[in-house]
């Protein structure tokens, strides 16, 4: 097990060959763990309405400019078939914090798609209200979705703005979806202003205690209609105590992440592949991750579930990214994940590596 110290040494190291060897250590230990294959998840982005105002999300309350739509069901059950054909083992149903998803509309959305298909069915809808994250647990979801974005609750109740008569943190509710019998998902922003790296190592530790099945991280990247976006001095350190929103710190995470939290699932983020279109996705799966989030949102409504600007999937065609996705894993020579892809050993039992 890797101690705070060498923790902190990594996130500033630089020598590329020291590096190598992070990720070579990342990458057995995920074999070893996890194994080879690689598992894919469809995500739909339902709706883009927010209540929220964080500021760095491009789809906060605020951001006037945004087209807002929110899916049918009919439309989503369609996007349930596509992850079906492709032979997807779940399918992600994404949102802003929007009231407008009713709780028995979403309730009778799971039941639907956990009656018709043998897909495991992950919701990541917000902080919403846990009488509604019992009832959607209790109609089939098998999994929940919330990042705590940074452990630094300074840092965070500045860039996520509370809002009135809330009980729950976003931490607090991760605690209740875990008593619901959810597999819990959560991560942070590399790279944030005002993230430092006392606090990166911090978030680091923390995914290990809440002993999370899903843990995903991905490079800050700023939104131009946001504050972070807007405001050099909206959140500020000293240069030599800021994290760099850049693409190694983001594989830094990712392999850390793999070494502290060795059976979790780990995504190769969306973000991630869109600071290096070209070889994002394949680095991040060298280098600790196994699972890919490829986007079934139509075309029309995923230019407007805008979180960041020039999101990959903008530009991609579905059916070639599926190619390209197939192709990238045999040239990996890893296997795509039969089945649901849950928590691959049960946590709490789980070993730790030998690495
Ligand atoms: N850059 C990178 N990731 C972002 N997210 C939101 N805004 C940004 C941004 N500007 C991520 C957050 C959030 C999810 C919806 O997208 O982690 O949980
Ligand atoms: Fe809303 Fe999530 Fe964006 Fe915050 S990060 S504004 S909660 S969609």
């Amino acid at each position: 097990m890797m101690n705070r110290e060498e923790v902190l040494r990594w996130l500033h190291e630089t020598d590329p060959t020291r590096l190598a060897d992070l990720y070579a250590r990342a990458d057995a230990v995920r074999r070893e763990c996890v194994g080879d294959e690689i598992h894919l998840r469809g995500l739909v982005e339902i709706s883009n309405y927010c209540l929220q105002n964080c500021a760095y999300c491009g789809l906060r309350r605020e951001n006037i400019a945004v087209e807002r739509y929110r899916m049918s069901d009919l439309e989503i059950m369609d996007c349930v078939q596509e992850a079906v054909r492709r032979g997807y083992g779940t399918i992600v149903l994404q949102s802003g914090e929007d009231y407008g998803l009713e709780t028995g509309w979403i309730a009778d959305l799971v039941r639907k798609i956990k009656a018709g298909t043998s897909l495991a069915v992950t919701l990541s809808l917000g902080e919403r209200f846990p009488e509604e994250l019992a009832a959607w647990r209790e109609a089939g979801a098998d999994r929940y979705l919330l990042k705590f974005e940074t452990s630094d609750d300074e840092l965070y109740e500045r860039i996520h703005p509370a809002l009135p008569n809330r009980a729950y943190s976003r931490k607090g509710l991760l605690r209740i979806l875990k008593d619901l019998g959810y597999e819990v998902g959560s991560g942070v922003m590399v790279g944030l202003p005002g993230q430092s790296y006392q606090a990166l190592a911090n978030d680091l530790f923390l995914f290990r205690e809440m002993g999370l099945d899903m843990i995903g991280a991905g490079p800050f990247l700023p939104h131009p209609q946001t504050p972070l976006g807007q405001d050099a001095t909206y959140a500020t350190l000293p240069p030599e105590e800021q994290v760099p929103a850049t693409e190694e710190m983001a594989y830094k995470v990712v392999a850390l992440t793999r070494i502290l939290c060795p059976n979790s699932n780990i995504p190769s983020t969306t973000s991630l592949a869109s600071l290096n279109r070209e070889a994002g996705r394949r680095l991040a799966l060298q280098r600790g991750a196994n699972v890919v989030m490829p986007n079934l949102t139509p075309g029309t409504y995923r230019l407007c579930y805008e979180i960041y600007p020039e999101k990959l999937c903008f530009h991609e065609d579905p059916d070639f990214e599926h190619a390209q996705l197939m192709q990238l894993f045999a040239d990996l020579g890893r296997p795509v994940g039969k089945g649901p892809g849950g928590r691959p050993v049960d946590i709490a039992k789980g070993k730790e590596s030998s690495l």
